[in-house]
């Protein structure tokens, strides 16, 4: 602290780095939770001191500035390291020289290094977004949305992807099936595959757990949820699909019943996290 009040850093900048070491430090405990090794007292002091380049440029630059105050006054080069890579997801050699900086790579390596950064995008809603609206998207925004998701995973947090189908018979039911652990009912679906198209993932998936076809099929709504699960958060985003079933049901060791109901009965069941935004999109009238 009194090396950010000797730099005579703006109140702002102070603020945002006292945040930043709220958010690094959490991350820091939540990770050495997880089982990694995590130098805490470092990441506090480098997350404190970030931005102490600020007071001599706030352009892309000021994490090489912060770096040479703190090589100074710091000592160690830990802490100078964390500064020098914070900046976007860190600056690749190229980049570096191409800024007028000595050529080198400025890319956060350690787990300390990674969480400042990670906290630093963390710490304003919009950052990424005003970043996006700087930059664009070249491999300097893709590095840092990387490392956005390499420390989210070591935190636990997995994001994915899952469709399911509203399959109608002729007389307008719709298919539920129940689990068989948890005892859930829900619609035929599941994840989709890397690369898969959602339509496709979708047929694949109906076919796997119904053997039924589906005709006339449409998108009929997105929705999204975060739940916790064991020592995971999830954020499962769902696309959901309706259409007509052609065949006969044959269900799979997933499920033990499949029956076609109305909506009225659907409402009354246990339902699936997946499947209650889905029946409450049906309520509303089209
Ligand atoms: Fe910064």
């Amino acid at each position: 602290m009194n090396l950010l009040l000797k730099y005579k850093l703006p109140k702002n900048v102070v603020a945002h780095s006292k945040k930043v070491a709220k958010i690094a430090v959490e991350v820091a405990c939540e990770l050495k939770r997880n089982g990694f090794g995590v130098d805490l007292e470092l990441v506090e002091r480098g997350a404190l001191l970030h931005d102490i380049g600020r007071s001599v440029t706030h352009g892309l630059d000021h994490g090489y500035f912060g770096g040479k105050i703190l090589r100074k006054e710091d000592g160690g080069g830990e802490v100078a390291r964390i500064a020098e890579r914070h900046v976007l997801g860190g600056i690749s050699k190229e980049e570096a020289e191409l800024m007028g900086l000595p050529a080198k790579d400025f890319i956060p390596k350690t787990i300390e290094e990674k969480i400042v950064c990670y906290a630093d995008k963390l710490s304003d809603r919009n950052k990424i977004e005003r970043i996006e609206k700087k930059l664009g998207r070249n491999a300097a925004f893709d590095r840092m949305i990387k490392l956005i998701q390499e420390v989210d995973s070591m935190r636990g947090r997995v994001q994915e992807l899952n469709v399911y189908a509203v399959v109608r018979d002729s007389k307008g039911r719709i298919l539920v099936m129940k689990r068989r652990e948890p005892k859930i009912w829900e619609f035929p679906g599941g994840g989709v595959e890397w690369g898969e198209s959602p339509e496709k993932a979708v047929r694949r998936e109906v076919k796997e757990e119904t053997d039924l076809k589906i005709k006339r099929m449409k998108l009929l709504c997105t929705s999204s949820k975060v739940y916790k699960k064991g020592r995971i958060t999830k954020h499962s985003v769902y696309i959901a699909f309706e259409g007509r079933g052609e065949g006969k049901v044959k269900f799979g060791v997933e499920h033990s019943i499949a029956m076609w109901a109305d909506l009225k009965r659907i409402r009354k069941l246990k339902l699936g996290l997946n499947v209650e935004p889905i029946v409450g999109f049906l309520n509303v009238d089209r």
